[in-house]
């Protein structure tokens, strides 16, 4: 892929989920062009490694190691950036697990909470810096599964999914559901933006299937079977270098400067889900949302106040 990605000396950029797949390729590729990322993930052998990876590409950065399931670590994350950076070029959420079990955190749903929540509260408490940096650009990896993911922003509290009984955990719907929320969230982000601060963009980003990460490690059954087996075959699904790139060039390249609430399939634009079309679905999601995580859902992203 021709990544067009101009010289990047100077720019920093938080990448989440940066030790391992995709993130891992994207933050080597922006490197190489002279950034400084802000590396994160939780296992510090995989972030020391990619931390190397990065400066011998030709960058710097720093690893700083965050769970985010756990909301505190997340603000500490935030309030990282926030201390070591005077800009911040870019915010990309691209972090993201499946766990096999139900599992609660942040006051939902585990999946939901790592996938949605702490995006949701990342751009909460960096968009102050991103708004200095203009332009700057908001990206969120999301995933083609979102189609199948049914969100009612009413029920996502507490131990979502609250309608299917304990025994009955559906992994993948978690999953397609924290994704569809990753889509409602960027295109309400875009919305809010376009009125705040124009020159700060938000997108989604699909990789395609990329069996050579790290993601479905916890997958049993057949389907585990089956990714194990695409992995070791060049060809099956989107390379771990595809993915990368086409991460990489929704967060730097001039070709998509300016480009907001958009959703890319590799570097095809695409149209998501129509749900994501249904702003008062948006609207709800983001109040429950900030409800969730304890902030004000109108700051620091107020366009009334603007408008006033
Ligand atoms: N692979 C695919 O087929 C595919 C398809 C569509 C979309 N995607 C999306 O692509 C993105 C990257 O996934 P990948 O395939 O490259 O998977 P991956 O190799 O498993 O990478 C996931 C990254 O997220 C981090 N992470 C996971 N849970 C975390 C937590 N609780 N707290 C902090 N960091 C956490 C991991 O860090 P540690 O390991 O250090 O914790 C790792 O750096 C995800 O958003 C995924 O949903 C992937």
């Amino acid at each position: 892929m021709d990544l067009d990605l101009p010289d990047l000396d100077g720019k920093t950029y938080l990448l989440t989920g940066s030790t391992s797949g995709i993130g891992r390729d994207a933050a080597r590729r922006l490197a190489q062009c002279g950034a400084t990322v802000l590396l994160h993930g939780r296992d510090r052998e995989r972030g020391r490694e990619t931390l190397s990876a990065v400066r011998e590409a030709g960058g710097d950065g720093v690893f700083v190691r965050a769970d985010l399931a756990d909301p505190e670590a997340v603000a500490g994350l935030a309030r990282v950036v926030d201390e070591r950076c005077d800009r911040l070029d870019g915010l990309v959420s691209n972090a993201a697990l499946s766990v096999p079990e139900r599992e609660t955190a942040m006051g939902t749903e585990r999946t939901l909470a790592v996938n949605h929540l702490a995006p949701y509260r990342l751009v909460h408490d960096l968009a102050p810096l991103l708004l200095e940096s203009a332009p700057a650009r908001v990206v969120v990896t999301t995933s083609g599964v979102h189609r199948r993911g049914e969100i009612d922003p009413e029920t996502i509290a507490p131990g979502e999914p609250a309608r299917s009984p304990p025994d009955e955990y559906d992994a993948l719907a978690a999953y397609a559901r924290s994704k569809l929320a990753n889509l409602l969230f960027v295109y309400q982000l875009a919305a809010r933006l376009a009125v705040v601060a124009p020159e700060v963009t938000a997108t989604a980003y699909h990789p395609g299937f990329v069996p050579g990460t790290r993601l479905y490690r916890s997958v049993r059954g057949p389907f585990g079977l089956a990714v194990a087996l695409a992995a070791r075959f060049p060809g099956v699904g989107t390379s771990v270098a595809a993915g990368g790139a086409g991460l990489a060039r929704l967060v730097a390249s001039p070709a998509v400067a300016g480009v907001s609430g958009a959703y890319f399939a590799g570097t095809e634009r695409a149209l998501p889900d129509e749900r994501v079309d249904d702003a008062a679905l948006r609207a709800r999601l983001w109040e429950a949302s900030a409800e969730l995580v304890g902030v004000d859902p109108e700051l620091p992203l107020d366009p009334v106040a603007v408008e006033d």
